[in-house]
């Protein structure tokens, strides 16, 4: 009976928005279904794909015996966020040599994202966050649960279908100074939209100028422009200025590795001992939250990075054509397309972003495996 349980009166929540597709996806029974909740790599017949060179860094690791199986320091593996800091900010980073950057091994973008907001919400002095309308719906519940009040700025203009830059503009110039804004740094999601370079200069002497503290999402690195150093463009921009940061960096996309939940929090500060005390705090909330990150994913990823496939990896990044060639002939949303009355696919990142439900759902489809076989994993693995 019910009514004996400790726990009765407990309502059932629902589902997640985005994660809540996969659940129904899963329990349908139709052959013809096509799971458009998460964007996953997928093999044609539409079976999860693990990258080649993925799997190579694995049997790497398993043949390496002198690997162990050891804590991780709370900060996580030195290597892994040593090379993180470097993709993101670029491998001659003044800020990485002067060594006021702080990186921390997080549990992928959500819970680098949820570790800086933490700190932040201990230590710093502005507790507003303002965050893009849209934006990836966990945003507003990471910044809001960690104690931030989170307010949106204007972001996307449906009416010509990009950037509302003049309501941005006005919207963060209006923001009380100091207070924290989350910019996605590239392949906006949902929407797909990304400012220019231009604009991105704007929005950073205006941001600069109010002392506005950016805190970048790159959950997409290598998907907007197809290279990962244009990608990161916006960040090493601000980085660029002397000023201070954060960024949260997520591979559960870029390197296909989602269930592995890989990720990073940088925070660029202007000097080396500033940095170091951020460390010590970052240390302090991390310990109780799940007092060290998992090995496996992180040296992966640090595999990955150090070896010399890194410049194969980064070309076949490079070859999206093939990608939006893929994504255009895709029948199924094209037929979502007649019946919604509303997808659009975005020309240079890849999202799509519908109209299909009565919210906006995301549909980062990165079926991409046409250009990965041919152009990359061939090159890896001829045989
Ligand atoms: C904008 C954005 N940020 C962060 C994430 C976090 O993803 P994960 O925690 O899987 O790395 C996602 C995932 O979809 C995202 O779209």
């Amino acid at each position: 009976m019910d009514s004996s349980s400790v726990f009765a009166n407990i309502v059932r929540a629902p589902e997640d928005a985005i994660l809540g597709v996969t659940v129904a996806y899963n329990k349908d029974s139709s052959p013809d279904k096509l799971n458009l909740g998460v964007g996953a790599y997928r093999t044609e017949e539409g079976k999860p794909l693990v990258l080649k060179v993925v799997r190579r860094a694995e049997q790497m690791l398993v043949n390496d015996n002198s690997r162990v199986k050891e804590y991780l320091p709370i900060v996580g593996l030195a290597d892994f966020n040593k090379l993180s800091a470097k993709l993101i900010f670029g491998a001659d980073s003044p800020a990485i040599q002067e060594n006021r950057v702080t990186t921390v091994q997080c549990l992928s973008g959500t819970g680098s994202l949820r570790v800086g907001a933490e700190f932040l919400a201990r230590h710093y002095h502005q507790l507003t966050i303002y965050i893009p309308n849209p934006t990836w719906g966990n945003h507003t519940k990471i910044f809001g649960l960690a104690g931030l009040s989170v307010k949106a700025y204007r972001y996307y203009d449906p009416a010509t279908r990009g950037l509302d830059f003049q309501g941005l503009l006005e919207d963060l110039g209006a923001a009380p100074s100091g207070s924290i804004v989350l910019l996605h740094a590239c392949a906006h999601n949902p929407t797909g939209v990304d400012p220019t370079i231009e604009q991105w200069e704007q929005i950073r002497q205006l941001m600069r100028s109010k002392g506005l503290l950016p805190f970048f999402d790159s959950a997409y690195q290598g998907f907007a422009s197809g290279n990962l150093d244009a990608d990161a463009g916006s960040v090493r921009m601000f980085v660029a200025d002397g000023g201070e940061c954060l960024a949260a960096q997520s591979y559960a996309k870029n390197m296909g590795l989602y269930g592995e939940r890989v990720g990073a929090l940088s925070i660029v500060c202007k000097t080396a001992d500033v940095a170091s005390r951020v460390e010590s705090q970052l240390k302090l909330v991390i310990r109780p939250m799940y007092s060290n990150p998992p090995i496996h994913g992180a040296s992966i990823v640090a595999t990955i990075l150090k070896d010399r496939h890194i410049s194969i990896y980064l070309n076949s990044i490079q070859k999206n054509d093939t990608m939006k060639e893929f994504l255009y002939s895709n029948e199924v949303l094209n037929n979502a397309h007649k019946d919604s009355g509303f997808i659009e696919i975005n020309s240079t990142t890849g999202n799509i972003y519908s109209g299909m439900e009565l919210q906006h759902v995301h549909y980062n489809i990165c079926c991409i495996q046409k250009y990965i076989k041919n152009d990359f994993f061939d090159l890896l693995d001829p045989a």
